[in-house]
């Protein structure tokens, strides 16, 4: 196994390295303005001048598996296509025409996610910034009395179970939080912060102790006569959720608790609320849910605002990548539970090499891998070797703060199928040394692909790698560079696919097409209906940052299992994935509303 040099982690000094890697970061940005102007210069020239030769313009096609061209008209006409079927509700895929196909396989479905993030992830960065500067807690905390006790709260807890699932309970908090226009809580244990050992919480969150003591310093009850009442909302109860019926902008208690939202899905089903309100506050966030290409790594930007690893994570971080080394470029991800498939190996290597010649880069590239199955990373560090530096937090070795942590810990036997046998904190140095990949994450499964963890690793480092939004002149000019390249290719080699989110799936997987990713809040599962392609070779496909939660793109269709579970919501889902808005209203005027409602003063 090929490590960095170890150095005593205690002789670095956390300052100077973060103020290094400001520096040089902003260095980079800008020799790649400057690159890019040249770039843009060039190609623009090249046009000008083979402008002349050109007769007919270029149409845009896809390539599908067989090899044949679909263009764009044929593209709409299966869009069409889509749409008849949800009217005469067939349930059975549709005909193949002579130009159009009735499925795709995984790398056309996510051609349109590739590097698309920049514009729409800048826009939903100002907006969280500038929410966080209204609802944050320092601004908050010295409103005058009357003002304080009108304000509104969303809490987010979680316990200390899986990490992603649990990260995204407070992520979805937070997201709330901007869709209501109030501020967040972090709830605690016994005053103790969700993994409080591990990660650190922005300092614009508050705690539910710290609005108890403030509700009762103002007065909010003895002068204005207001309770500190905390409503519920169980989204993992459909029969109770009010996610898609009711207006959460006019709920009068201080506080509200979304329970219950393990994955990317709970926060987007208000892309579906009857209330104009509610869906116009959530599209503002997510984006349109049938406009793939235009959706915002709102989680990412989320978590780059309000976590950070503590110290001791950091510490093992740094140790790990290297005194003054350079950040890792790559990052591969493989869940295996502790399955060694050959395939899936030789899939991920694959897809990992084509990120790797996308970095066009001099040096070595620097390659991260985790995986919860240590035996598959040591018999697929030596082929990364051959073309990459491996970087791997070998724990048993570290002699960081954060070891000492392993004999307080009480043992977890039972999750060692699903998190694998390191102990617990090791997933939390994995994390964080993950997300500093800067140019791609590459993901791989021995089942599912795009576990809750791994998608945040990658809306993380994406959130990261596209820098700080301050020196906005120079991000101007970028933006402007990249729209004029970006148009000039037309998607193609563009410049603006500066981070790249790749899943690797070995054929095996596929032989049903992605049937087998029923995970509700796994990346792929919104694609795997009848729309996915059976039998297909192995792929290595541009994933979305975001999750989509709902069925509106092209070529997502929903398996039987989601339409029955859409079902208990309320929800009719053809199986193409369209749904009857009239629909959604006739139920939500049928139903009884529900409060449950929890009352702290
Ligand atoms: C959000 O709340 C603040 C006061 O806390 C208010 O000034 C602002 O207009 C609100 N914004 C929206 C979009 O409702
Ligand atoms: C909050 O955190 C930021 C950045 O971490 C820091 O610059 C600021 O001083 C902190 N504010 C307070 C009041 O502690
Ligand atoms: C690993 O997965 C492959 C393919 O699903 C299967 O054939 C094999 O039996 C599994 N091996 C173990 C040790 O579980
Ligand atoms: C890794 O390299 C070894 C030795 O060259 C080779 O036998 C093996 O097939 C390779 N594994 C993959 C997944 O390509
Ligand atoms: C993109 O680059 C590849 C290889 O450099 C080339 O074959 C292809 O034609 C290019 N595509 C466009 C649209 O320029």
């Amino acid at each position: 196994m090929l490590h960095t040099t170890l150095q005593s982690p205690k002789t670095k000094s956390k300052r100077s390295s973060k103020m290094r890697y400001g520096i040089s970061r902003r260095k980079r940005a800008l020799l790649r303005c400057l690159f890019i102007l040249f770039a843009a210069f060039t190609f623009i020239t090249r046009l000008m001048l083979t402008l002349r030769s050109l007769d007919a313009p270029p149409t845009t096609t896809t390539t599908t598996s067989n090899g044949a061209m679909l263009d764009l008209p044929a593209q709409l006409e299966l869009l069409d296509l889509k749409r008849v079927a949800f009217m005469s509700s067939a349930e059975t895929p549709i005909q193949a025409g002579p130009k159009t196909k009735n499925c795709a396989t995984v790398d056309e479905m996510g051609k349109v996610f590739k590097g698309r993030i920049l514009k729409d992830s800048f826009r939903v960065r100002k907006l969280i910034q500038t929410h966080f500067s209204i609802n944050g807690a320092p601004r908050i905390r010295e409103l005058p009395p009357e003002q304080f006790c009108r304000h509104g709260f969303v809490i987010g807890k979680a316990s200390e179970a899986g990490f992603g699932n649990e990260m995204y309970k407070l992520l979805t908090a937070a997201a709330l939080s901007v869709m209501l226009n109030r501020s967040l809580i972090i709830g605690q244990t016994r005053g103790k912060y969700p993994f409080g050992d591990y990660i650190l919480y922005s300092n614009l969150t508050f705690t539910l102790r710290e609005v108890k003591h403030l509700w009762r310093q103002n007065g909010c009850l003895k002068k204005y006569g207001r309770h500190l009442v905390m409503r519920i909302d169980d989204f993992e109860k459909p029969t109770k959720t009010n996610a898609l019926c009711g207006n959460w902008r006019k709920w009068p208690q201080p506080i509200i608790w979304y329970q219950g939202t393990t994955d990317a899905v709970a926060a987007q089903f208000f892309l579906k609320n009857v209330h104009p309100d509610m869906r116009n506050a959530a599209s503002e966030l997510f984006g349109k849910p049938e406009s793939l290409q235009s959706r915002p790594n709102v989680f990412g930007e989320l978590m780059r605002i309000l976590i950070s690893p503590s110290r001791d994570v950091e510490e093992a971080v740094n140790w790990v990548i290297g005194n003054g080394g350079r950040d890792p470029d790559i990052t591969l991800h493989m869940r295996m539970l502790m399955n060694r498939s050959v395939r899936a190996a030789q899939a991920a290597l694959n897809c990992l090499k084509r990120a790797i010649r996308n970095l066009r880069q001099g040096s070595r590239p620097r390659v991260v891998v985790i995986s919860d199955t240590p035996s598959f990373i040591k018999g697929i560090t030596a082929n990364i070797s051959e073309v990459a530096e491996v970087l791997h937090f070998d724990y048993e070795r570290f002699r960081g703060k954060v070891s000492d942590d392993i004999k307080s810990l009480p043992s977890l036997e039972f999750r060692v199928k699903d998190w694998g046998p390191a102990p617990r904190w090791v997933a939390f140095v994995d994390f964080f040394l993950a997300s500093r990949a800067k140019h791609a994450v590459v993901l791989g499964a021995h089942r599912r692909v795009g576990t809750t963890y791994a998608q945040l690793i990658a809306a993380l480092a994406a959130a990261d790698s596209i820098g700080n939004a301050a020196p906005c002149v120079l991000q101007l000019i970028c933006m402007v560079c990249y729209l004029i390249v970006g148009l000039i290719l037309s998607g193609e080699n563009s410049t603006t696919s500066r981070f790249s989110f790749l899943s690797s799936f070995q054929g095996n997987l596929l032989a049903e097409g992605l049937k087998l990713q029923v995970g509700w809040g796994h990346v792929w599962n919104r694609f795997a209906g009848p729309l996915s392609c059976r039998g297909q070779s192995n792929q290595c496909a541009f994933t979305p940052l975001l999750p989509p939660a709902w069925w509106d793109g092209q070529w997502q269709s929903p398996i039987p299992r989601d339409i029955h579970r859409l079902e208990q919501y309320g929800i009719r889902l053809s199986g193409f994935g369209t749904i009857d808005e009239n629909q959604i209203h006739a139920f939500c005027s049928s139903r009884k509303n529900i409060v449950k409602t929890v009352s702290f003063i």
